[in-house]
């Protein structure tokens, strides 16, 4: 027996410096969902925080590169409580409402990957799709995220946590970290807006003056010299099952000495994906299983792409770097394509998501309230 259709909000756009990559992602997740069984409701969040029903400008959007998100679109709400109603606001005409299924977010960084909208959707009494707040908040902060790894006995490159309070000067840092050559990035932040490295004191003040314009939290790490770049994408379905994907690799290409904001985005030659990662196969295994325990540790749910750097001198030597709980979802994103080489195309992949997101849901509303 055929199921009913379910109708999904796609949610994408958002009030962060990865706006127009979301773009680019939801038109990709838009494509990967079967029309047959899913009725897609695209809701763009503008620059300005508004939720706006984009309906009517991406009826043929399945073929579109980018998402748009069209001037004068109604504003909808969903209601706390409502378990997916959804208010429209028309105008003069008045306002309707639309019941939704689920929701999956495509929204990558602050206020969007960083347990905000996940917590407006858990009032909303709606499934989603990924990590619910804590998982999304501990994964979207550096400083947070290394601190939990770092407890649980995983690598993690050493760092210092700044704040304007507790700036220190580049020797203090320098001597701290053992090394003359750091990175410093702010805690909250994505797609290496506000990343620098420096190796003299002024480069250390322009890079953490810098850092400070993006957030009030700053870390400064060890460079990991020629590191390699490994991610792997780790994927949870309905039943609770933790898979990590096979890896890729990073490869910086042209004068990007890392892989800087311009290397992926700007320069459409700025880094090669190599998948799968040329790497021996325990050790392969060996990030395989990090990447699970990292995914654990953090409490993520659903998905994550979870990167990596493996020193070339020594491969024994290798280390968490981040985690992204919401990862980029184009066309020739890591975390799709990774799913695509173990087997899973996207659009049974966005079928575990989806089965994922409701199973939690119905596990959560079965939870004793008292
Ligand atoms: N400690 C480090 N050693 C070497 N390279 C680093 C280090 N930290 C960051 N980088 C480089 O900067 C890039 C962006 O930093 P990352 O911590 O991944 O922030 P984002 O969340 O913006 O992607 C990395 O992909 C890598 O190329
Ligand atoms: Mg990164």
């Amino acid at each position: 027996m055929s199921q009913p259709r379910k109708r999904i909000g796609l949610l994408f756009g958002g009030r962060s410096a990865e706006h127009e990559v979301s773009k680019l992602s939801a038109a990709n997740v838009l494509r990967a969902l079967d029309p047959d069984r899913y009725d897609i409701v695209p809701i763009g969040i503008g620059r300005d925080g508004r939720w706006l029903l984009c309906d009517s400008g991406n009826g043929g959007g399945r073929g579109a590169k980018s998402l748009e998100i069209p001037e004068g679109s109604p504003q909808v709400a969903l209601l706390p409580g409502g378990a997916g109603e959804m208010i429209v606001l028309n105008g003069d005409a008045g306002s309707t409402t639309l019941r939704l299924d689920a929701v999956v977010p495509v929204l990558h960084g602050p206020n969007g990957e960083d347990g905000t909208v996940q917590g407006l959707l858990e009032l909303a009494n709606i499934p989603y799709v990924g990590s619910g707040v804590m998982g999304s908040a501990a994964g979207m902060d550096k400083d947070v995220a290394k601190r939990l790894l770092r407890d649980s006995g995983l690598p993690v490159v050493p760092f210092l946590t700044l704040t304007p309070r507790t700036r220190v000067d580049y020797q203090k840092a320098a001597d701290t970290l053992g090394t003359s050559d750091l990175f410093v990035k702010p805690a909250n932040m994505g797609s290496s807006v506000g990343v620098s490295r420096a190796s003299s004191p002024d480069e250390f003040a322009k890079a953490c003056d810098r850092a400070f314009s993006y957030d009030s939290k700053v870390l400064v790490e060890r460079s990991v010299t020629g590191a390699r770049e490994i991610e792997c994408s780790v994927l949870e379905d309905a039943a609770g099952e933790i898979k990590a994907s096979p890896l890729g690799e990073i490869v910086p290409a042209g004068s990007h000495g890392f892989y800087s904001y311009d290397a992926k985005y700007i320069d459409a030659d700025g880094a090669l994906l190599r998948i799968p990662a040329e790497l021996n196969p325990d050790q392969a295994r060996r990030i395989q299983e990090l990447a699970a325990e990292t995914f654990k540790t953090l409490g993520c749910e659903g998905l994550a792409r979870v990167d990596f750097f493996v020193d070339p001198q020594n491969e024994s030597s290798l280390f968490v770097n981040e985690v992204n709980t919401l990862p980029g979802f184009t066309a020739i994103s890591m975390y799709p394509k990774l799913w695509e080489a173990g087997g899973l195309p996207q659009s049974e992949l966005m079928e575990v998501l989806i089965g994922h997101a409701i199973a939690r849901h119905e596990r959560r509303n079965r939870l004793a309230l008292v």
